[in-house]
């Protein structure tokens, strides 16, 4: 059981494998000493203090039975450490436990831990290796892949950073078994919007597996054997799409434009981030952000005659099927104005028909003066 996805970066040759396997996690050593080639080496586990008591153990114990000396580093949980500070003390203990270039780093956990395990293997000693094994849905549809890394800063969110490939992803869909509902919703945003990016099957194929989770219990959702092959598949179709888009454009170009510019994953994303910043990253989950900044760039492409009426509701009903958003009417325009400014898009890109990017921040900035578009 099981499927993999291959991830090749087309100018630097950079290769690795995303493997999606129920019960995975158990065999986490197995697939680091082949990822990294070696299991003489330490390997520094990032993970938060949610996440540690349900798969730490589990993981910790793979990897030493494989070989791996470990060590694991726990940050409070929340999109707030997010920062400068929570890589300033990771990067003192990598070297308090005088971690070399031949070792690891491991990031278990959602899109947070991810970027941060991600940026910290960025710079520490110019660059060492790193593996991700994500824990939400989010991320493994999305941040695990790609090799985007980084922090917050009071300015905005995602302003400082690297790119940094992996050496492999590991996800085991059980996983998400113990993720709250807020939570699977918010993934679901992101995946609504590659989906809508993609359109054709994927579109399809996400908007059929969102048919599952009005079952109910989420966690049932995830046990029941005959939802297993559904939801690897689901994530490898997922992944498949967005690896063909950073193949082409690992850094996000400023001068490439087309339909495989990594500029149009950022769909909907120059509202999240400023409802998240004008929010002070508390309110909403990031992918619930999404799910309104999708909306949000999908009416205002309507307005500018770049979207028809039935497309748009046509996303409003899938994003709606995701779950429920956060309202997000008390939040001053003023507010969202001044956050969008510090947005680091800067150019206009049209893909499918929504506006998104590069002046979808000077764009939206001018449309909120409608406020309430929904
Ligand atoms: N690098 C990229 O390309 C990229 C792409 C998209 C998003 N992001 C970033 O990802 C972040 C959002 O990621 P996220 O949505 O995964 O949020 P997150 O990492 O904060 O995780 C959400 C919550 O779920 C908990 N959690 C994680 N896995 C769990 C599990 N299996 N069981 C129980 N609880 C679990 C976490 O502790 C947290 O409370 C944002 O910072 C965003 O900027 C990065």
């Amino acid at each position: 059981m099981g499927t993999s996805v291959r991830v090749k970066i087309r100018p630097t040759s950079w290769k690795y494998e995303a493997i999606i396997s129920t019960g995975s996690l158990a065999e986490a050593g197995r697939w680091a000493a082949k990822c990294l080639g070696r299991t003489e080496s330490k390997i520094a586990i990032l993970t938060n203090r949610k996440i540690a008591p349900i798969y730490l153990g589990l993981v910790t114990h793979a990897l030493e039975r494989t070989g791996f000396e470990t060590y694991s580093f726990i940050l409070p949980d929340g999109e707030r450490y997010k920062n400068l500070s929570s890589i300033e003390t990771f990067l003192q203990y990598l070297g308090e436990k005088n971690f070399q270039r031949t070792d690891a780093i491991v990031s278990l956990g959602g899109g947070v831990i991810g970027d941060i395990a991600g940026f910290a293997a960025a710079i520490y000693l110019r660059g060492i290796d790193f593996l991700q094994v994500p824990t939400t849905l989010l991320a493994m549809i999305d941040s695990s892949v790609g090799g985007k890394t980084g922090i917050n800063t009071p300015f905005g969110k995602n302003l400082v950073g690297a790119f940094h490939q992996p050496r492999g992803v590991l996800i085991d869909p059980a996983v998400l078994c113990t993720l709250e509902q807020r939570e699977i919703t918010a993934g679901l945003c992101e995946a609504v919007k590659q989906a809508a990016l993609a359109g054709g099957k994927l579109f399809d194929q996400t908007r059929e597996l969102l048919d599952v989770f009005t079952e109910g219990d989420v966690s049932k959702v995830f046990t029941r054997k005959e939802n297993a092959r559904r939801f690897e598949q689901f994530i490898a179709a997922q992944i498949r799409f967005k690896s063909e888009i950073v193949a082409a454009d690992e850094r996000e170009s400023a001068r490439y434009v087309g339909p495989k510019s990594r500029k149009i994953l950022n769909f909907g994303h120059t509202f999240a981030h400023a409802l998240e910043k004008s929010t002070d990253y508390r309110y909403l989950r990031h992918g619930e952000a999404v799910g309104h900044g999708v909306l949000f760039a999908a009416e205002l492409s309507k307005r500018l005659g770049l979207l028809d009426k039935d497309s748009v509701n046509l996303l409003r009903d899938v994003v709606r099927r995701c779950g429920p958003l956060p309202q997000i009417h008390h939040i001053a325009p003023d507010e969202i104005r001044t956050a969008l400014r510090y947005d680091k898009k800067t150019s206009t890109e049209r893909f499918n028909g929504f506006c998104s990017s590069k002046s979808e921040s000077r764009e939206s900035s001018r449309a909120i003066k409608f406020r309430h578009p929904f």
